[in-house]
Formats: C-alpha cells, structure tokens, sequence
C-alpha cells in the first residue's frame, strides 16, 4: 500500500489540476491511495497565530505525516506557483523544527493553460523541495499545457496523453516505494 498526500495549489471548483490529480489517482497502480489535503480552509499564515495552533493547519500536517510521500499538483501564476499554495507549506512547515514536508519523497506536476507548461511554477517548487532536503522524482515530470482537446467531457485526459500520465504515475510510485520516508520528527 502506497499513501501519497496530494497538495493541489488552486481552489477552483473547475481547477485543471484538480482534474489532473484525479486522473493520476485513477492511473495509479493497485494499492495506491490518493489523499487529499485540504488547504482552502488554512487561514492566511500569521507568525502570531502559531501558538495556538490552527486545527485545520494540523489536519493537513496530519494527512502529511501519515503519507509515505507528498505530491504537488500545481497551477502557475505569474512564474510562480500559487499564493495559496505557498501558505500551505508556510503552515505545514510549521512550528518551528516540526517540518512536515522534511524528509519524505515528493513529486511535483501541474497543468496550466499556457504552451510552458508550469515549467516556472514547478522549478520554483522544487527550489523549496531542495531547502527542505526531501528527495524529489525528477526522473519525468508532467507539464501539462491544457487545450480544449486535453480532457474529454467527464474530465478524462485523452488518449494522447494518458501514457505520459501513467507512466508518470507508476514511475512515481516505484520510485517511492525506494525511497521510503523517514519521519519529519
Ligand atoms: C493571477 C494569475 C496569473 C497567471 N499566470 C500564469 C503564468 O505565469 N503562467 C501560466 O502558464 N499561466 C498563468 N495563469 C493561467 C493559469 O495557468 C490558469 O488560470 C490555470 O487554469 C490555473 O490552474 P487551475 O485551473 O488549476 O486553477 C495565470 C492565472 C492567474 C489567475
């Protein structure tokens, strides 16, 4: 069994990366589980407000502890990722020597409507990826630049791009099951 705590940095009801996420979770291979983390209900990050703790920061840190590894799924905005998925790896990177993203096995994708393909949001990612000293997949990675013709009307990606995913997706997983993590703690 494979437990991967999946980050999609957009809060969009019709978010492209959401539906990339499900599509990974459906191509996963057997005995893999895709545990959403939900992080449109954080509060806007506060040093002031650590003391006492947010609930919902600690159920996200708790999704995230019990993975066996973490996959963002990231839109781009302006070169970069996300505002709000920044403030989630505020959060979780939080308190002080208790890192949830510290040490466990983390893949990047993501999906945006330009020819680049998140190339920006994902490097920028994976700069934080590196401070945190975590073990990044960097064997393949899915830039998606989303066309009308990227996903069919039940939200299925099309068949020109379902090798890419899958073998996206199995190579993940192998990978994770080699690199087991280790705890943040
Ligand atoms: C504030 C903002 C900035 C954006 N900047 C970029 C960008 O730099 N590069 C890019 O490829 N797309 C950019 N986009 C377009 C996003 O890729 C597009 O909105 C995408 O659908 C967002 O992902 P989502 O559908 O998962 O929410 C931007 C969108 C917004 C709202």
């Amino acid at each position: 069994m494979t437990k991967i705590a999946v980050i999609v940095g957009s809060l969009r009801a019709e978010s492209v990366n959401k539906r990339l996420a499900q599509n990974l979770e459906r191509l996963a291979p057997a005995g893999t589980t895709f545990e959403y983390t939900d992080i449109a209900s954080l509060p806007l990050f506060n040093e002031e407000l650590e003391g006492n703790y947010p609930a919902q920061a600690q159920a996200m840190k708790d999704v995230v502890a019990a993975a066996d590894a973490i996959l963002f799924v990231t839109p781009e905005y302006n070169h970069s990722y996300t505002g709000v998925l920044k403030n989630a790896i505020d959060w979780g990177s939080r308190p002080w020597g208790n890192n949830s993203w510290a040490d466990k096995p983390t893949g990047i994708v993501g999906a945006t409507i330009s020819p680049n393909g998140t190339k920006f949001a994902q490097a920028a990612l994976a700069s934080i990826i590196e401070w945190f000293k975590s073990p990044l997949y960097v064997d393949q990675k899915v830039q998606l630049s989303v066309t009308e013709n990227t996903f069919d009307s039940e939200g299925n990606l099309k068949d020109e791009f379902l090798d890419g995913a899958k073998s996206y997706i199995e190579g993940f997983v192998a990978w994770v099951n080699d690199n087991p993590s280790t705890p943040a703690e």
